[in-house]
C-alpha cells in the first residue's frame, strides 16, 4: 500500500486547499484566516473542534470506540515575515509575508488526514489534530503546552512532520534521539564613550571592542567545545554610529546559539556572557550580556521512533524510510511538545526532479504539492495503525 487511494482520490482538493493558505500567508500569532478555515473544515466533517489555545491554534479531537488511547498530531500554520520572489499563480498576495517553510502544506496534509479519518472512521482510541501558531521563532507549540494542551487533551504520544528539500520525494527520515538543536537567542549592549572621530584618546570606542567581541567568539566553537560535540554561535546584528565624524557611545550585536547537548548549551552561555563582559572591561567599556534560552533540543523517543518508522514503511516502502541521519542545528518548536510527552518528529523529502529543491526561508522556496497525499497517507496510516479496531 503505497498512497491511500481514498487520499490520493482528493489530491487536487488537497492541492487547492495549500494554494489559497500560500496566497494568504499570516505571521505567528496572527494565523486568524487560517486558523479559521482549518476551524470551519475540521467542523465539517462532524470534528469536535477547541480554539483558543496559544490564541490562534486548533485542536481537533476524533472519538470513536471505546478504546481509552489517543495520539497527537501536530501541524504549525504560521508563515515568516519576508517577500515571495515567485512568480507562480498561487504567490503570496500579501508584500513582506510569505510560507517559506512549507508550514502550508504541513497543514493541509494534517488536514487530509483528518478528512480521511472523519470518512473512512477505521480505528478506535482518540486523534488530537493539533493545529499550532507561531513555529518561525515565536513559540506557539510551547505556549500551547504552558496553556495546557496535554491536559485538556491527554495523549499517549504526539507526532510531528517537516518537509524536507534535501531528500527526494519519496523518502521520509524517521531517527531517534536528537533531529533539530537547541536554539538561543542573546544581544550584547556595549557602553564606551562617545566622541568626535578625530579625538579617539577621549572616547571609548564601542565597535572596536564589538569588533573584539565578534572575533572573540570565534574560538568558543573552535577551541572551547569538545570538537565531537557541536555548536554554532552566529553574530547576526552589529549596530552603532549615526555618522563618519563620531565615535558613538553605544552599540548592540546580537545573535543565535545552537546546541545539541545541554552541558554544551550551558557552557556556551557562560563563556559567552565571560567573552563579553572581560573584553568589555580590557577597554574600560562595559558589556551587558541578555541571552534567552529559546526553544530545547527536539529529541525523538526511541519507541515512538519506531511505531513511526513502520507507519512510513507501510506508506514508502521500507527501503525508504532514513533511520540514521546526523540532526540539523535548526530549531523547532515541536520540541516543547516532545518535553511534555513522548514522541517522534519525522522529516519527508520534497525534492523533485524539477522542483521543491529550493531552501527553506528563500524567497524562491515553495512547497511541493506531490507529497501532499504522502504526509496525509502516513498520518492516517499511523492512527489506523496505533488505534487499531477490536
Ligand atoms: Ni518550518
Amino acid at each position: 500500500m503505497p498512497i491511500n487511494n481514498r487520499i490520493a482520490h482528493f489530491h487536487d482538493e488537497m492541492t487547492a486547499w495549500r494554494r489559497d493558505l500560500h496566497e494568504n500567508p499570516e505571521l505567528g500569532f496572527e494565523e486568524q484566516r487560517t486558523s479559521d478555515i482549518v476551524a470551519a473544515k475540521l467542523e465539517e466533517w462532524g470534528i469536535e473542534v477547541h480554539r483558543g489555545l496559544a490564541g490562534t491554534g486548533v485542536v481537533g479531537s476524533l472519538k470513536l470506540g471505546t478504546s481509552n488511547r489517543a495520539i497527537g498530531i501536530r501541524a504549525d500554520m504560521d508563515a515568516l515575515p519576508m517577500s515571495e520572489a515567485n512568480g507562480f499563480e498561487h504567490r503570496s498576495k500579501i508584500d513582506g509575508k510569505m510560507h517559506a517553510c512549507g508550514h502550508d502544506g504541513h497543514t493541509t496534509m494534517l488536514l487530509g488526514a483528518a478528512k480521511y479519518l472523519s470518512e473512512t472512521r477505521n480505528f478506535d482510541g482518540t486523534v488530537h489534530f493539533i493545529f499550532q501558531p507561531a513555529e518561525e521563532g515565536g513559540g506557539g507549540g510551547r505556549v500551547m503546552v504552558e496553556q495546557g494542551l496535554f491536559d485538556k487533551f491527554p495523549v499517549d504520544a504526539v507526532y510531528g512532520l517537516h518537509n524536507d528539500t534535501t531528500l527526494p520525494v519519496g523518502e521520509i527520515s524517521v531517527v531517534s534521539g536528537p533531529v533539530q538543536a537547541a536554539s538561543d537567542v542573546f544581544r550584547i549592549h556595549i557602553t564606551g564613550k562617545g566622541g568626535h572621530a578625530a579625538k579617539p584618546h577621549f572616547c571609548i570606542d564601542p565597535v572596536v571592542i564589538g569588533s573584539h567581541i565578534v572575533v572573540a567568539m570565534q574560538s568558543i566553537a573552535a577551541r572551547r567545545v569538545n570538537p565531537l560535540d557541536s555548536a554554532v554561535i552566529s553574530i547576526t546584528q552589529f549596530h552603532a554610529g549615526t555618522a563618519s565624524n563620531i565615535i558613538p557611545h553605544s552599540g548592540w550585536l546580537d545573535g543565535t546559539v545552537r546546541t545539541l547537548l545541554p552541558e554544551v548549551r550551558d557552557d556556551v552561555q557562560r563563556l559567552l556572557t565571560q567573552i563579553a563582559e572581560t573584553t568589555a572591561a580590557a577597554f574600560d567599556a562595559e558589556a551587558r550580556v541578555e541571552y534567552h534560552r529559546n526553544y530545547p533540543v527536539t529529541a525523538n523517543h526511541a519507541a515512538e521512533t519506531e511505531r513511526a518508522a513502520i507507519a512510513a514503511a507501510k506508506v514508502l516502502g521500507a527501503d525508504k524510510v532514513i533511520r540514521e541521519r546526523v540532526p540539523s542545528m535548526g530549531g523547532e518548536d515541536f520540541a516543547f511538545m516532545l518535553e511534555a510527552r513522548p514522541g517522534c518528529y519525522v522529516k519527508l523529502g520534497q525534492a523533485g526532479a524539477d522542483k521543491g529543491k529550493t531552501p527553506v526561508h528563500h524567497p524562491n522556496y515553495d512547497f511541493n504539492d506531490d507529497i501532499l497525499p504522502l504526509g496525509a497517507s502516513l498520518w492516517a496510516t499511523l492512527v489506523e495503525q496505533e488505534l487499531p479496531r477490536g
